[in-house]
């Protein structure tokens, strides 16, 4: 693989580079995030009125992996005195499995000054975030139903969104979380063979 380069969206703005060129990297993150989150309603609006301001007014930045000026992955981030948060994690399909993940993560609990940031990430996705999470002891604190989408639960780690204040009272490892998700699929679809077969008699 040819080398990816990582950087700083924020140091790129102090170190001067061109609005124009800013906004092209700031253009090339969303098109890659909405592999992501295109079942998240209004993300694009988040983006354009949350994050990209947040940039200009130091309290969000994205962390990017590049190939050969294509945006292969990166890592957006909120960091306030109330609240130190992973928003959006991804790294391209292909590229995934060369320890971008690990870079970025890296990067981003530098700039966070915080091991234990807060994520949410959707439950089916849960086991790709596991050996990165057991790498800084990431816990599961909290499982969402519709709290973005509708299909899928969000599973809640290190810590609680600033207006839900609800938390188990034992966090729980992650790996656990998902096989405990992945036993009530299976549950789910004996049931739903077995009530099939049923309906057939
Ligand atoms: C999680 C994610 C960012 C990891 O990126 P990556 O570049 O593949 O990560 P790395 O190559 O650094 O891998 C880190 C570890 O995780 C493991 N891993 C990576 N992808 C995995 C997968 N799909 N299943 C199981 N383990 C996986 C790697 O084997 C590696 O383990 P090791 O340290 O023992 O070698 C990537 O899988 C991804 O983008 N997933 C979708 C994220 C998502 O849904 N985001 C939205 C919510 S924020």
């Amino acid at each position: 693989m040819n080398k990816v380069e990582i950087e700083d969206i924020n140091e790129l703005i102090k170190k001067g580079y061109s609005s124009k060129a800013i906004k092209k990297i700031l253009d090339d993150i969303l098109l890659l995030s909405l592999k992501v989150k295109e079942d998240y309603p209004d993300y694009k609006t988040w983006y354009q009125n949350k994050q990209i301001p947040g940039i200009f007014n130091n309290t969000r930045n994205i962390i990017i992996a590049h190939m050969n000026n294509k945006v292969v992955g990166f890592v957006s981030l909120k960091k306030t005195k109330e609240e130190k948060k992973i928003c959006t994690f991804y790294v391209e399909k292909n590229f995934q499995k060369n320890k971008i993940g690990t870079i970025l993560v890296e990067k981003a609990i530098n700039y966070l000054e915080e091991e234990k940031p807060l994520i949410t990430i959707p439950i089916d996705k849960l086991y790709e975030f596991v050996k990165i999470g057991n790498k800084y002891n990431w816990k599961v604190t909290d499982i969402q139903e519709n709290l973005y989408r509708t299909t899928t639960k969000e599973v809640i780690v290190n810590g609680t969104i600033l207006d839900l204040n609800t938390q188990y009272e034992q966090p729980k490892e992650l790996s656990k979380v998902y096989k405990i998700y992945k036993f009530s699929c299976l549950k789910h679809f004996f049931k739903s063979i077995i009530y099939k077969t049923d309906g057939n008699n």
